[in-house]
Order: C-alpha cells, then structure tokens, then sequence
C-alpha cells in the first residue's frame, strides 16, 4: 500500500509544530502550509515547509497533488478574541473564507479525511459555563463565529460526499513541549499562562486581570486549561480514528473542569518561585464568565487519555519555554 502524506497547514504555529513533532514521532509523511505570519520556520521540525497561505489555491492544489496527501489536518487561522472584536472581517478573510478555499482543493484532489482546529468560542456562554457538544452554538465574538462557518462547511461537504472529518474544539490551549524542544513564541501574546510568564520573568509590566465581578468563586474568568501536549495527542487519535473509517463528528477538547485567572497566576508564581505582578482591570470585550467542557465524548469516540492534567505542570512547561526564549 502506498503511504499518503498529510499536509498540516499553520504547521508553524504554536498548536501545530506541537502536533507536528508528534506526527513526525509515529513516522508520518508530512508537509507543512505556513505563511509565517505568525508561526516561526524554526518551529518545524522533521517535515518540509512550503511558506504560503492557505486561500492560495494553485499553490494549495501543488501541494495537495505532489505529496500524494490524503489526510488535511487545518490549524492555519487567526486566533485572538479582542483582535476579531476589532477586526472582523479580517477574522472571516483569514479563517472562513481561506477554509472554503482550502475545502474546495481538498474535495478536488479527492482528500480522504480532515482534522479540523475549531475552538471552544463557538459556544459563547453556555449556561452555567459547562458546553457539551450538543449545546447550542452561540458565538458572542467574530472569531468564534468564524470558527463555527467553517463547522458548517466541513459538515455540509462531508453530506455532499466530501471528505470525512474530526472538528476539535478546543478549550484553553496552554503549556509547551515538555522536551522543551519548541513553545509558543507569539509576539505580542494575549494568552494567559504566556503573559503570566512573560509577567513573571520581566519581559512586560504587570499582568492585567480582566474582570474580577464575574459571577465566579473568586470573580476572575474561569476556563479549562489544557496542554498542549494532550491537545496534541487527541490530533493524532482523530487521524487513527478517520482512518479506521469513522464517522464525521464534532468533539470538545479540554479536561473537563475549570481554573480562575487568579488560579493560573499562583501556579505561574509557584514555578517561578515568587508571585507574579498583576492589576485589576475591567472586563475584556467578547470574553465570557466561565467556559469548561464536558469532555466525556472525546474520551470514548477517539480512546483519548490526557497525561498532564495539572495546572502546575502545564505552568512549568510554559515558563520554562519562556526563559528558553530569553536565552
Ligand atoms: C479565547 C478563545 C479560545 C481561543 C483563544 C485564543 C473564547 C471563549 N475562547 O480564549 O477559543 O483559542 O482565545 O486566543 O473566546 N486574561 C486576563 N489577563 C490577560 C489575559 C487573559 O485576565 O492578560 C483572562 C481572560 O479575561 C480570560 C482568561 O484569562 O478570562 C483566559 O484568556 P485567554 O488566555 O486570552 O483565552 P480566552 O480568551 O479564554
């Protein structure tokens, strides 16, 4: 049987070099679309790297055809909240209309499978902040709407006779390799734990907590931090999954509970051993109270077993990327 190879677009990105790595581990032929608008050459490990965007057909169809690919795994997207608040049809450019592109290569060249990056933003604010994959998506900003046109697609190409798909929507994606080979290297990061560590090692002034009226234990936002390597993992579960022949599906991705703001902060304080510098601020636009999943389907569909469900952990791959960075 001839191996097909597997083209990972935003492979430069912080979620996809991470999947990537494990990709290349397990031994899979593998090609990488970036643009390198905000991922990083040197974050792509063991595979050739096309620097390109994905809404570029011609170069997308090159790709598609000469490394024989049959499997899509699509990270490639703008991802910060207040940015798609600011900046919506920048979001709907970059993260639906270039999916659609993409899609329509992927059913042109016959594409067996996709791995889809969606996110826990399609939800909005599930009541009591708990989302199962059956609550009703309600997008309260431009990036999770994006997120979820681009469900829509996927699900109607699939009925259409496209190719099979795994949307994993992800919660709060935190934490780096802990071989510390690669993290996330995001200039001007909006992300929690990477701000908290850039707080805690000096690189910025005080970390701003958004809101501490939420209607929360301690009043900060609450999410379900998951690491990055567990995230990983669950990409190459959906890959074994599609390929075995399943069924198109929709999966959360997240541990199953919750942690406040002030939470992450005593654990980024805790593995740099001193507490980290904070104001508090007013709510950030578009941000919801609480945001957990129920995680239970993921589990069973695709067999997925996270290893580093641990706040502390997680804190200390991510500052331990971070003083990497500083050199
Ligand atoms: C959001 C999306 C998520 C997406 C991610 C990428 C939602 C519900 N989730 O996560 O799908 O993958 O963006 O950008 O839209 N916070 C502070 N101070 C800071 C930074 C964050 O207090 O400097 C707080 C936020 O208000 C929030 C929590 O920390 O309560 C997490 O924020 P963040 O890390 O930015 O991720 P989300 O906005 O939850």
């Amino acid at each position: 049987m001839t191996r097909r190879s597997i083209l990972v677009t935003g492979g430069a990105g912080y979620i996809g070099s991470h999947v990537l790595l494990q990709l290349v581990a397990a031994g899979e032929r593998v090609v990488v679309l970036d643009d390198l608008s905000t991922g990083f050459a040197d974050a792509v490990l063991g595979a050739e790297l096309s620097v390109g965007n994905v809404a570029d057909q011609a170069l997308v169809a090159r790709l598609l055809r000469g490394h024989e690919v049959d499997t899509v795994l699509h990270f490639a997207a703008r991802t910060i909240v207040p940015e798609s608040v600011a900046d919506p049809l920048r979001y709907y450019a970059n993260n639906t209309c270039a999916t659609r592109n993409l899609l329509e290569c992927c059913r042109d060249a016959g594409v067996a499978q996709i791995v889809f990056s969606s996110s826990a933003a399609v939800y909005g604010t599930p009541p009591g902040g708990i989302a199962r994959e059956d609550t009703p998506a309600a997008p309260i900003n431009p990036y999770g709407s994006s997120k979820l046109m681009s469900e829509w697609m996927l699900r109607d190409l699939a009925a259409a006779g496209g190719p099979r798909y795994v949307a994993l929507r992800y919660f709060n994606v935190a934490g780096c390799d802990p071989a510390g080979r690669i993290g996330q290297s995001t200039a001007h990061a909006t992300l929690l734990f990477k701000v908290a560590c850039e707080a805690a090692l000096g690189k910025r002034g005080a970390l701003s907590i958004f809101g501490t009226d939420y209607p929360t234990p301690d009043g900060t936002g609450v999410r379900d931090y998951i690491h990055v390597d567990d995230l990983a993992r669950a990409h190459l579960d959906a890959l074994r999954y599609l390929r075995a022949g399943g069924a198109s599906t929709t999966l959360n991705c997240g541990y199953g509970h919750g942690y406040s703001v002030r939470e992450v902060l005593a654990a980024v304080g805790r593995a740099h051993g001193a507490p980290v510098r904070c104001v508090e601020c007013p709510r950030r636009a578009g941000d919801p109270a609480s945001l957990v999943a129920e995680s239970a389907q993921i589990r069973t569909t695709l067999g997925w077993r996270p290893r580093h469900d641990d706040l502390d952990f997680i804190a200390r791959t991510a500052l331990a990327w971070e003083k990497k960075l500083s050199g």
